[in-house]
């Protein structure tokens, strides 16, 4: 059968164009993204890239600190592969022209946040991922052997589901062969048939109510991976990032922790810092203890808001070195140099995800995955600050090498497989029921399944989600398909994993914290959840 690409990319953040870049070496490449190219999480990354570049500060010592955010489930393997390779991955894009903001010696400025004992964070001021983001669509446009189809959302992954029956499908080892995905523009479906499928699609946040996350993080790699019969691991694991800006009109700013990195306090409305009574490591503590010890304060004192404080600083340093926050919060009339900002925790990192190994290969042969989407192991139970660009790269890497041998060493001969048929379905114009569902949804999991958890309310989650689920199949089969409600239908997927995942560790570890079990239980829960689609 022929094929319409060598390899096809879903998603246009740091994961899914650096995976293009390296692949067009070897064949044709084809991008799609739901929006417009730079439209990605990547984008919206304000602290930087982890990375070992002082020679005080040595890999055991990154490897350790990731190992003590991560609450005993890292993985020592991907931990080690992706600290070791950082200095060279950060040197990539250094090449591809990002200019990370160095010191009067010409030295990366390296930057302190959250959980690090060590300044290593490699950085553009506050507008990292922007810049490194920008830098990689330049270079992607200039590559002939890259074809980006901008407004195609990818609906489905082509695997043995589409071919036989579910449980035939079951039994045989699954193979990718591309996607279905829709032209939103055009409002047609294309099936794009691929040798190797690399999934960059990003995080899920929207999921919640409250989140830094931009509105194209609905889960839809960690949705369609699922679908297709890949395991997924360790949705539980939701990083709730605590300090973004509170305030009515600001949809969950981020206060990047770069700014407590640089000495800012949490303090409460009376001024009193309060994080030494939580760690020892205070305001710089791991971000899942920093959510939580916020969380408590703000249900102890019946105060809406914590404070961000760094007004003892001299206000032209921090307008150099914060000059995005400060623009944003100052639109909002709030000066950073004069006053303490309001801030609240926000759903920000999905640490699970499709489950890889170190060569970003899933269950399924063919497929790949890097960045937010996947679960490589090296996250754990809570991701330390500044890791996720830093996955991102190296398991682009690993995940290209990885495909372009697949492609070299594997004839492509699928079985026959179909055109997308929408027979029988309608043009709804029932939208209000989209908008309703994905509200509904996000209440719920913002009230019932947060920062702090119990078996009352997450199984109260799961009787809900399961009819919504219902009734959004339902409506899927029906209805023509839209951007919408392939946002819809894959918020609603991911959701219910994030509460199977919940109800399955009876314990508290890392971003899962539950009443109903306040302790760690390393002889029964060291270990990954790991969720199939024939075991839902
Ligand atoms: C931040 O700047 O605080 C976010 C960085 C991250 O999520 O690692």
């Amino acid at each position: 059968m022929n094929f319409d690409t060598d390899f096809l990319i879903i998603g246009s953040g740091i994961a899914g164009l650096s995976s293009a870049l390296k692949l067009a070496k070897y064949g044709t490449v084809t991008i799609i993204t739901k929006r417009n190219l730079p439209d990605s999480n990547t984008a919206h990354a304000q602290g930087g890239v982890a990375a070992v570049f002082d020679p005080k500060d040595s890999f055991e010592q990154h490897i350790q600190d990731t190992f003590l955010a991560g609450a005993g489930l890292c993985h020592p393997d991907s931990t080690r592969l992706v600290i070791e390779q950082a200095p060279e991955r950060i040197l990539e894009l250094l090449d591809l022209g990002v200019r990370f903001t160095e010191t009067s010696s010409g030295k990366f400025d390296l930057g302190r946040e959250g959980g690090h004992h060590f300044n290593r964070i490699v950085h553009v001021k506050d507008h990292t991922g922007y810049d490194i983001e920008q830098a990689l669509v330049k270079a992607a446009k200039e590559v002939s052997n890259i074809t980006i189809l901008e407004n195609h959302a990818a609906i489905d992954l082509i695997t043995e589901h589409h071919i036989f029956s579910l449980d035939r499908a079951k039994d045989s080892h699954l193979h990718c062969w591309g996607a279905y995905v829709l032209d939103s523009k055009q409002k047609t479906v294309k099936r794009i048939l691929s040798k190797a499928t690399i999934l960059g699609s990003g995080g899920c946040g929207q999921v919640y109510l409250h989140t830094t996350n931009p509105a194209i993080a609905t889960g839809d790699g960690v949705a369609m991976a699922f679908r297709a019969g890949a395991q997924i691991g360790n949705m539980e694991f939701m990083q709730f990032h605590p300090t973004t800006l509170y305030h009515p009109e600001a949809e969950s700013f981020l206060i990047s922790e770069a700014i407590r990195g640089y000495g800012a306090r949490l303090v409460t409305k009376s001024g009193e810092s309060f994080m030494k009574n939580y760690h020892p490591m205070g305001d710089l503590a791991p971000r899942d203890i920093v959510a939580r010890a916020i969380d408590k304060e703000l249900k102890r004192r019946g105060e809406p808001c914590v404070y961000l404080d760094v007004t003892h600083k001299a206000a032209s340093d921090i307008i150099d070195r914060f000059p995005h926050i400060y623009e944003i919060c100052k639109n909002y009339k709030i000066d950073i140099t004069k006053e303490p900002i309001p801030v609240v925790p926000a759903a920000h990192y999905s640490c699970g995800g499709v489950v890889t190994d170190l060569n970003g290969q899933t269950s399924i042969d063919g497929l790949y995955a890097c960045g937010e989407v996947a679960c490589t192991g090296i996250h754990g139970a809570n991701r330390l600050a500044s890791n996720s660009l830093l996955e991102a790269l190296v398991f682009a890497h690993q995940a290209s090498l990885a495909a372009q041998q697949f492609i070299s060493d594997n004839e492509f001969s699928p079985p026959p497989i179909p055109h997308w048929d929408d027979s029988g379905t309608f043009n709804s114009e029932e939208w209000i029921l989209i908008s309703h569902d994905k509200l509904e949804i996000k209440n719920l999991m913002w009230d019932y399944v947060g920062i702090v958890r119990s078996n009352h309310r997450l199984e109260r989650a799961l009787s809900r989600i399961r009819l919504i689920r219902q009734e959004v199949e339902n409506f899927y089969r029906r209805t023509k398909i839209t951007e919408a409600l392939l946002e819809l239908r894959n918020l609603t997927t991911v959701a219910q994993l994030i509460i199977k995942s919940a109800l399955l560790r009876k314990e508290s570890r890392g971003l899962h914290s539950m009443m109903d079990y306040p302790k760690t239980d390393d002889e029964n829960y060291k270990h990954d959840t790991i969720i199939q689609q024939h075991e839902f």
